[in-house]
């Protein structure tokens, strides 16, 4: 067989690291807050089964949904998503500067495809989402990770590293950031901005939780304080809607969009038509804001049922985060225990979660103790009783 392209060997760290994380997590005795899924029981099924049946007509849009579609995506989607996603967050956006992608971890990709040569800098945050890693160290970026505090990054940190390492972008997701469930400040957000402007650099926030508040004020995204278009914002469907229809928007500006059209073009022409016209009656039809409410009511129980058994059953000293939205909370051992052999044990207790050390770009050693917990598509009884097992295990390591 011939040679694999280098880029394969660039991103073999982080690609092994992601096939490790997930593999402990098919037993189906195993209670897991291992992937990053939404409520499987809150999925819109009944919705979509209905409109499904109404769209797949020859004499409504059953010829549209399975012919081919524009590159940019259907525009009534784009519509719903610059009025119903963007609008209500200080972001006014038209529907010509948004780019339908299939699923929001296709915008990484494209804007790598656009603006990433072998050897660029990404900054990003200390943890981050090691998918964005993977995809950033497949165009062989070195990936720097940015100081972080209980708020989240620090842009003094952020501005220390782009005037020593001049990268091309900084990678942020600021809102229930995934894995650690925190939320930047508005005042951060906006020093974000300035300094994609001030340093020419591009800021590539990626949003795909903000939706799912259950407690807190309303924050603007990033992109509310771009004046100079270096900011892009990308979005996601997968988890206020369906991540099985692998449904995600970019916002940027005009010259930026034109370019990843190109890219996209280049990848797979469009996003799938079918899944794009069902969603856009999702939304024309009026279920969306109930079924957001419905989504919120439903994490919100599991939310507070994650925090309620973190409270009863880990041991003294433990850390963790109280997230105001999103899926995740990031959880801080005591006694110097290390979560990926933790791990291997927890399958004999029925029990998985996300390692921590995974989370860090250039794999440097940090977050050994700490684990990524998601409670977003586990009932709060079975938390109840996961969480016990895990408390149970830890204790026994101490
Ligand atoms: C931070 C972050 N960005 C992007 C995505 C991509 O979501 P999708 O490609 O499923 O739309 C996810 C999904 O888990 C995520 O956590």
């Amino acid at each position: 067989m011939p040679e694999f392209a280098k880029r394969m060997e660039y991103m073999a760290g982080s690609a092994g690291i992601i096939r490790g994380l997930f593999g402990a997590m098919n037993d189906p005795e195993t209670i897991s807050f291992g992937g990053g899924a939404p409520a499987s029981d809150a999925l819109p099924v009944e919705q979509m089964r209905v409109i499904a049946d109404e769209v797949l007509k020859r004499e409504t849009r059953g010829v549209e949904a399975l012919q081919y579609g524009p590159v940019q995506g259907v525009k009534q989607l784009r519509e719903a998503v610059a009025e119903k996603l963007l609008a209500p967050k200080g972001v006014p956006a038209s529907a010509d500067d948004i780019l339908i992608v299939n699923g929001g971890l296709e915008t990484m990709n494209l804007l790598c495809q656009v603006f990433i040569d072998p050897g660029d800098v990404i900054l990003c945050e200390s943890p981050t989402f090691v998918h964005c890693v993977e995809i950033f160290e497949m165009f062989q970026a070195r990936c720097v990770g940015c100081l972080t505090d209980e708020h989240g990054i620090v842009p003094e940190d952020v501005e220390q590293k782009i005037r020593e390492l001049h990268p091309k972008m900084v990678y942020v997701i600021p809102t229930f950031q995934n894995p650690t469930g925190k939320t930047l400040p508005e005042d951060r957000r906006q020093r974000l901005a300035e300094l994609g402007s001030e340093y020419d650099v591009l800021i590539l926030e990626d949003d795909p939780y903000r939706d799912l508040r259950y407690s807190g004020k309303e924050l603007k995204p990033i992109k509310a304080f771009d004046r100079t278009g270096h900011t892009v914002h990308a979005g996601s469907l997968s988890k206020v809607f369906s991540p099985g229809s692998r449904l995600g928007y970019v916002y940027a500006e005009h010259r930026i969009i034109e370019k990843l059209m190109d890219a996209k073009t280049a990848t797979n022409s469009h996003t799938s038509m079918l899944p794009q016209i069902l969603c856009a009656e999702f939304f024309s039809r009026g279920y969306f804001d109930e079924h957001l409410k419905k989504l919120c009511v439903v994490h919100k129980e599991r939310r507070d049922a994650m925090m309620a058994a973190l409270e009863k059953y880990m041991p003294e000293d433990t850390k963790w985060v109280f997230p105001d939205g999103g899926l995740f909370t990031w959880v801080e051992l005591p006694g110097g225990i290390d979560t990926t052999e933790l791990l291997k044990e927890a399958a004999d207790y029925k029990v998985a979660y996300v390692a921590g050390a995974g989370f860090f770009a250039g794999n440097t050693g940090e977050g050994k103790n700490c684990m990524r917990i998601s409670y977003g598509n586990v009932t709060p009884e079975k938390i109840n009783v996961g969480m016990q097992r895990l408390g149970a295990l830890i204790r026994s390591k101490l």
